[in-house]
């Protein structure tokens, strides 16, 4: 098992209510991955807004030079970068971070129409399919010029860019839900990532995802991302998710609620159905399934499943979708840092990790000096 962690540039305690964010920069983000590089984390997902906000590749750059060993899975949308600049971005932070990168294809939602993106839900991931076949050939070693002609892409001389570290390329993950997006990561992906679904259903969609697979004879790891909330005891826990919900009100639920419904994604309608819109009276009102709530797509994007209790418990849900056949978790709880310390604590030493990188004691090094000032902003020791 592999557990990634989650970078963004939008923090704090309860995020999305504003008197509850923190003013994150380059200190704050340092001191993030500091704290990612030194524990048993793989690395982190570092996602990236449609339209707005920071880019991840610029943040992953940055913290690429203060750590020593955690990846990077860094968001790309093909619909908003030519696939042959993303094979030099590619190339040169495979190297300069010492084949660090993953790429996460998303193929993203309707607010994409915000940057000029028009293409509706399967043709996103028809164009998807195109611009995979001509990253693959430009940073693969295929030999130049490369000439393509698709119904979206049309290359005419490509250049392949060179040898990344990482062989025959950084691995390539694909995120969604739909069908579409499950073919696409048949045809080109080395990872399917999908947002958390209860452990049925997920264990179903994981199954029908490796059946066809097996049909091309390809064989993918499939990676889950879900919210935890860890505490000592499970009292603590649901208080902790019941104080999250005070900082929610009916009007802002209501709001992202319509803009996701706009959003044309079959991973955010699955999330959407769980909660039903309305905020519940006491979180525990969502809980589907001993330490599995519901109600976390009331708050935020993605998925609605967040695993709440003691760490006991919640690595035994973990363990039983990883039974189901998931390889790799992608896990978060606000605020990053403090949770990531937490999570790293309490939470990883119960799992079945993969052995990490071995440059792990220069990055212990480099993160004693960063949690040292971390004190400053509030970071748990
Ligand atoms: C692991 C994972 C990470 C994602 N990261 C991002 C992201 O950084 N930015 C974004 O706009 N969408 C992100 N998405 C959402 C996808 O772009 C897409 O909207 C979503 O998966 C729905 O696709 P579907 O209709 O195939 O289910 C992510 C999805 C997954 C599964």
């Amino acid at each position: 098992m592999e557990v990634y962690w989650y970078v963004f540039y939008v923090d704090g305690q309860y995020p999305w209510h504003a008197s509850k964010t923190r003013h994150v920069d380059r200190r704050y983000l340092k001191a993030l991955g500091a704290t990612i590089d030194a524990s048993g984390f793989h690395g982190a997902l570092v996602a990236t807004g449609a339209g707005g906000g920071w880019d991840p590749w610029v943040i992953s750059s940055t913290l690429a030079a203060h750590t020593e060993r955690m990846r990077f899975l860094i968001a790309v949308h093909p619909s908003l970068l030519s696939p042959t600049l993303l094979a030099k971005q590619a190339l040169t932070f495979d190297h300069l971070s010492g084949g660090r990168l993953d790429i996460n294809i998303v193929n993203g939602h309707a607010g994409l129409g915000a940057a000029g993106v028009h293409l509706q839900h399967d043709e996103r991931y028809a164009h998807g399919a195109e611009y995979l076949d001509v990253y693959r050939r430009v940073i693969g070693g295929a030999p130049g010029p490369i000439d393509f002609q698709g119904k979206y892409l049309d290359i005419r001389g490509g250049q392949p860019v060179g040898k990344p570290i990482q062989s025959p390329y950084p691995p390539i993950w694909i995120g969604g839900s739909s069908d579409v997006a499950m073919d696409l990561a048949v045809a080109h992906g080395d990872v399917y990532a999908s947002w958390a679904e209860p452990l049925d259903k997920h264990a179903a969609h994981i199954a029908a995802f490796r059946s066809a697979a097996a049909k091309k004879g390809r064989k993918v790891q499939t990676a889950m991302t879900v919210h935890v909330v860890v505490r000592d005891t499970e009292a603590q826990a649901w208080a902790e998710v019941d104080t999250m919900l005070k900082y929610a009100d009916q009007s802002a639920v209501d709001a992202l609620q319509r803009g996701l419904r706009a959003g044309q994604s079959v991973g955010q309608e699955r999330a959407s159905s769980l909660h039903g819109g309305r905020l519940p009276k006491h979180a525990r009102d969502l809980e589907i399934s001993p330490n599995v709530w519901a109600g976390y797509g009331l708050l935020r994007v993605g998925s609605s499943i967040t695993l709440v209790g003691t760490p006991q418990q919640v690595a035994a849900r973990l363990i039983e979708y990883h039974d189901a056949g998931v390889d790799k978790f992608i896990l978060s709880h606000h605020p990053l840092p403090e949770e990531a310390l937490r999570i790293a604590d309490d939470l990883l030493p119960l799992l079945p990790l993969s052995p990490v990188d071995p440059q792990r004691e220069a990055a212990e090094r480099t993160a004693r000096t960063f949690n040292n000032q971390l004190n400053g902003v509030g970071v748990r020791t």
